[in-house]
């Protein structure tokens, strides 16, 4: 039985621990926040969020387009264009991220054109001239080193 008691003296001291591990964390980057109060940020998680996202609709494209089924690829790529012109999107401020940004767009464009002009072959090309600019993207990105948020860092 005391066994039982320790176990749980343990397990409450963990609990009582965590938590104050992450009030902790939390006064701490509360100054750090403050300071750049002029800026407006995008924060870590809705970050991450908007790039799982456009992970999301970019596999029910993929989808759609095996299925031949034109009308929701083209709503697909609207999702993604929504994604893209959200702020947090924009948390790399370089031409070069601008202009895969653009490339985006671009290529989504001419994705939802193909997609309403009933033409899969085309929109089967420009679903795959999108993808690569997540590789380009994502590689110019990796290639800055750790830019990830650099306004969380520090
Ligand atoms: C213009 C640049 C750009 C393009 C184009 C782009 N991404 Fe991203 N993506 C980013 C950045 C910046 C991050 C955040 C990187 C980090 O956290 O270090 C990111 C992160 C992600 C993540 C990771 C999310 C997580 O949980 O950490 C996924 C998944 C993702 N992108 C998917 C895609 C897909 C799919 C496409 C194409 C349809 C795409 N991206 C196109 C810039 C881009």
């Amino acid at each position: 039985m005391w066994k039982w008691t320790l176990g749980l003296a343990i397990v409450a001291c963990l609990l009582v621990g965590w938590s104050q591990f992450g009030q902790t964390r939390e006064q701490a980057n509360a100054p750090a926040d403050k300071k750049k109060e002029g800026t407006p940020k995008p924060d870590k998680k809705t970050v991450k969020e908007l790039m799982t996202r456009k992970l999301d609709h970019s596999q029910k494209l993929l989808a759609a387009l095996i299925k031949n089924d034109l009308p929701k690829a083209a709503a697909e790529t609207e999702a993604l264009i929504r994604v893209r012109k959200e702020a947090a999107w924009m948390i790399v401020k370089t031409d070069t991220y601008e202009m895969w940004s653009k490339d985006f767009t671009q290529n989504a464009e001419d994705l939802i054109k193909a997609a309403k002009d009933k033409n899969l072959d085309a929109a089967k090309l420009r679903y795959l001239e999108l993808t690569l600019t997540c590789f380009h993207c994502h590689a110019y990105v990796r290639d800055l080193g750790d830019i990830s948020y650099p306004s969380f860092e520090e």
